[in-house]
C-alpha cells in the first residue's frame, strides 16, 4: 500500500483525521518529528476515534531519519510551491506522499531535494492559499489508490 509521511504536523486532529483515513485505505502512516502535539492529545484521539489500532503508525525524531528508511522508495512531496499537478502522475504500490506543516509548508531546501517530477502539486483557484492538510492527503490517497484499483478495498 502507500504511506503518507507527515513533516513536523502540527495541529491534532489533523493528523487524527489522517490516522482515520489511513486506517480506511490501508496507508502507512509516518510522523517527523518535532510533533505540535503529543500522541496522548485528547483532539488526536477524538479525531483518530477507534481506528488508532487499524493504522500503522511510526514516529522518527528527524527528516534524516526517516529519509534513510525511504532509500529506494518512490517518494513524493505535495506542497503548494509546485508545479506537476498531482492528478497528471502515474502512482504505483508502495508510493510514499511527504505534507508539510500546516502552518509553514515543506522547507524550500528540503522541497529542492526532490526532482521536479517528484513534487506535485494540487489545483486551486488563483486566490487561495492552501487547503486542509487532512484534506490534502486525502485526495492524493485515494487519486492514488484508484490508479491501482482500489486494490484490497471493496
Ligand atoms: C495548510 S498546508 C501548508 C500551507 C503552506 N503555507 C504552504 O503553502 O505549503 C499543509 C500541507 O498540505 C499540503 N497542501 C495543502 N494544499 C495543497 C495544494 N494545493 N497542493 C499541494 N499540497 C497542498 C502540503 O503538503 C502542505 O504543506
Amino acid at each position: 500500500m502507500f504511506d503518507v509521511i507527515l513533516y513536523q504536523p502540527e495541529i491534532p486532529p489533523n493528523t487524527g483525521n489522517i490516522i482515520r483515513l489511513c486506517a480506511n485505505t490501508g496507508a502507512r502512516l509516518h510522523l517527523v518529528k518535532p510533533l505540535g502535539f503529543s500522541l496522548e492529545d485528547k483532539q488526536l484521539v477524538r479525531a483518530g476515534l477507534d481506528y488508532h489500532e487499524f493504522a500503522t503508525l511510526r514516529v522518527y525524531e528527524n527528516w534524516a531519519e526517516c529519509r534513510e528508511c525511504f532509500t529506494g522508495r518512490r517518494l513524493f512531496a505535495v506542497s503548494t510551491r509546485n508545479t506537476h499537478r498531482y492528478d497528471c502522475m502515474t502512482y504505483a504500490q508502495d508510493d510514499a506522499f511527504l505534507f508539510g506543516p500546516e502552518t509553514r509548508g515543506l522547507p524550500m531546501d528540503l522541497l529542492d531535494t526532490f526532482s521536479a517530477e517528484r513534487r506535485i502539486r494540487l489545483p486551486m483557484r488563483p486566490e487561495s492559499r492552501s487547503l486542509n492538510l487532512s484534506n490534502a492527503v486525502a485526495v492524493i490517497v485515494y487519486e492514488a489508490w484508484r490508479q491501482i484499483g482500489f486494490e484490497n478495498g471493496r
